[in-house]
């Protein structure tokens, strides 16, 4: 059983990180063997549009054709039993690099079929990490859900399975004095970090805990 995870944030130790890394530690306390990439160590693009992936009778058709730090890190996705996406929300959606890596990824196994089918040879389970400022409430009007709903639709057609947990009101600056917010309060960010972030470090641990022990 191998469990993978992916930071789609530029911090290797802040929220998302944090939070990917208790899911690997739940993977791990039942057996699994884990990986955790950071993207941004990686040096690849989005999408390119060659459409080599779906080629017919192409040599790359289902996959992608591209050739950078993102192919070795294909195969191993298609080797691994499940994998736990990260990302900390930017300007309302999931950063660059995790735009571009999912283009990558989910582009070529999607068949043009109607409904889509998926070119992913196995079913496996996937989670989304999502991090990010505002609050529950603040969330709601945002309209972020929608944007997460469309990526957990993706992964369900092209894995089989998906869930997301949602993680707001990150703490995001080390010391609150030293940089212009005033927009946030300090003391609320700390005791949010306090009371409600190791509860959000704990349904992560779960997560992986409960990949690790995927039947199907
Ligand atoms: C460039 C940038 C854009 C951001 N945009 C948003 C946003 O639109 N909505 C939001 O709620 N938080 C936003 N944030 C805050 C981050 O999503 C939040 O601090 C997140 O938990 C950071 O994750 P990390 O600690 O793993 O890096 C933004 C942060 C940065 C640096």
């Amino acid at each position: 059983m191998k469990v993978m995870a992916f930071n789609g944030s530029p911090r290797k130790e802040w929220n998302t990180a944090t939070l990917l890394k208790k899911t690997l530690e739940g993977a791990v306390s039942k057996g699994a063997e884990v990986e955790l990439i950071h993207l941004y160590d990686l040096r690849y693009k989005g999408c390119i549009s060659c459409f080599a992936c779906k080629e017919k009778g192409g040599r790359s058709y289902g996959k992608c054709a591209v050739q950078d730090d993102l192919s070795p890190i294909f195969k191993k996705v298609k080797a691994a039993d499940a994998v736990i996406f990260g990302s900390p929300i930017y300007l309302g959606s999931v950063t660059g690099e995790m735009q571009s890596f999912m283009e990558r990824l989910i582009f070529p196994c999607i068949k043009y079929t109607d409904p889509p089918e998926s070119l992913f040879p196995r079913k496996i389970p996937t989670g989304f990490i999502y991090t990010m400022n505002v609050n529950e409430e603040q969330m709601a009007e945002c309209g972020y859900s929608q944007r997460f709903a469309t990526i957990e639709r993706l992964l369900r057609i092209i894995f089989g399975s998906s869930e997301m947990l949602i993680c707001c009101d990150t703490c995001q600056f080390e010391d609150y004095s030293k940089v212009v917010a005033p927009r946030f309060d300090p003391e609320m960010k700390s005791r949010r970090r306090r009371e409600v972030f190791p509860k959000d470090c704990q349904k992560a641990f779960e997560m992986g805990a409960r990949f690790a022990n995927y039947t199907g």
